[in-house]
């Protein structure tokens, strides 16, 4: 059998595309946050939701220690705030969200940034290395915000980008996002 390459296998999964998410955590001695897309639901009865984090990042050994994090669902004008969450020696997350709207969540004491498309704050369940990476299992524990208006910043080959317009988000808020 041939071994997939590591250029395979990005060509392959860069074709997949997803929404954006900045995971924020506090610990004893400042806030943190990465830029992830590997994020996903996993369970409605409890309500449980998977980030995968790579083992070499500094976010990892602070989630490895903390239980209580924040997804932040980022919305379409909010790019930049996915570049700054992802530049490598970046700053504290409050440094990063000094000029967004933000505030700090009850449930989880970690920054929720406003503006979004949503924010779950989420507790860990269950932690699954998974080669580079560890599966963080969360449960939801509470749904900061959600928008009723906007489009979701998209990720997809490499780039940022979007491929709904507000209205088209609008409406299907209003159902099942399931559904169709
Ligand atoms: C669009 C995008 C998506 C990313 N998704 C993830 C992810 O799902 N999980 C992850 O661990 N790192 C992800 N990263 C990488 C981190 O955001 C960050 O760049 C990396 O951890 C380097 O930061 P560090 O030096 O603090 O480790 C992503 C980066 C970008 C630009």
């Amino acid at each position: 059998m041939t071994a997939v390459s590591v250029e395979q296998y990005k060509a392959a999964l860069g074709r997949f595309a997803s929404g954006v998410t900045v995971l924020t955590v506090r610990d004893e001695l400042d806030d943190h946050g990465i830029t992830v897309t590997a994020f996903a639901s996993v369970s409605l009865e409890p309500p449980l939701v998977l980030a995968c984090v790579a083992q070499a990042s500094y976010l990892h050994e602070v989630l490895m220690r903390q239980d209580h994090w924040v997804v932040s669902v980022l919305a379409v004008g909010q790019r930049s705030i996915a570049t700054r969450f992802s530049e490598t020696g970046r700053p504290s997350a409050r440094l990063l969200l000094a000029d967004v709207p933000h505030r700090r969540g009850s449930r989880t004491q970690a920054l929720i940034i406003e503006d979004g498309m949503a924010a779950l704050e989420c507790g860990t369940e269950q932690r699954v290395a998974a080669g580079d990476h560890t599966l963080l299992i969360g449960r939801v524990l509470d749904v900061a915000y959600v928008a009723d208006r906007g489009a979701p910043l998209l990720h997809v080959t490499g780039s940022y980008t979007t491929s709904m317009t507000p209205r088209e988000v609008s409406r299907r808020s209003t159902g099942d996002p399931w559904s169709d």
